[in-house]
């Protein structure tokens, strides 16, 4: 019989990460459901997309909470109690304690605009830009208890440009996550993937087709 797997989503800002998700499931590319929304921001347009397609929502603003370690705590008895098996951060803007960590022990991914471990933390995009590298891309990694440090599922790469802003790099990145997302998120609901060490080893996809891409392109060499 065919079992979705069940998860929660904790998301903070716009939610087009978790519209991807939504969409991939209704369509029945991903074979997941989602028991719960939870937001730490009762405004995120994330928790308007919730609801619209029919999904439970949680807001928990952590101010109401004096330590990390107690709003964690509120997340994880929410998320047991709606059954979740996997977190997916999507957008999620704070950092979680142990607390959540070991109650979902590599049951949870995060989502991160740039090619990790190069520009974790926050404005990813920028940090790029500012750099000057010739490709960034997104990262959907499992949780551990350091910031974006985690062991990495799957990468997506795109070019930077000269012209580049950050709102285009941004949009560029955005378009990718949206499709590895939920990619990693079926490879865990049937089970395909396994972690040594820290690498990930994934009994599906192999990408062995690709030789190397260039930025800018190569002239005759
Ligand atoms: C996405 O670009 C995601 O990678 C990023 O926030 C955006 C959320 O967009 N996450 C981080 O920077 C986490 N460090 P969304 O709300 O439209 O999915």
């Amino acid at each position: 019989m065919k079992r979705n797997l069940p998860i929660g989503v904790l998301v903070s800002g716009s939610g087009s990460n978790l519209q991807s998700i939504i969409d991939n499931i209704e369509s029945g590319n991903l074979e997941a459901e989602i028991r719960i929304v939870i937001s730490n921001n009762p405004v995120a347009y994330a928790l308007k997309r919730a609801r619209q397609h029919k999904i439970k929502t949680a807001i928990i603003k952590h101010n109401d909470f004096e330590t990390r370690e107690s709003f964690d705590r509120e997340i994880v008895g929410i998320l047991k109690s709606c059954g979740v098996e996997l977190v997916v951060m999507a957008g999620f803007m704070r950092v979680i304690s142990s607390v959540l960590i070991k109650a979902y022990p590599n049951k949870i991914v995060n989502i991160h605009p740039a090619l990790l471990p190069s520009f974790p933390g926050m404005h990813a995009q920028r940090q790029a830009l500012e750099y000057g590298v010739k490709f960034s891309g997104c990262t959907v990694h499992f949780v551990d208890e350091n910031v974006d440090s985690g062991p990495i599922i799957i990468q997506a790469i795109v070019p930077v440009y000269e012209e580049d802003t950050e709102e285009t790099l941004s949009a560029r990145i955005l378009k990718e996550e949206h499709r590895i997302y939920p990619q990693a998120i079926q490879f865990l609901a049937k089970n395909k993937i396994r972690i040594e060490n820290r690498k990930v080893i994934i009994s599906e996809g192999k990408c062995d087709k690709l030789i190397s891409i260039h930025n800018p392109c190569l002239s005759g060499f």
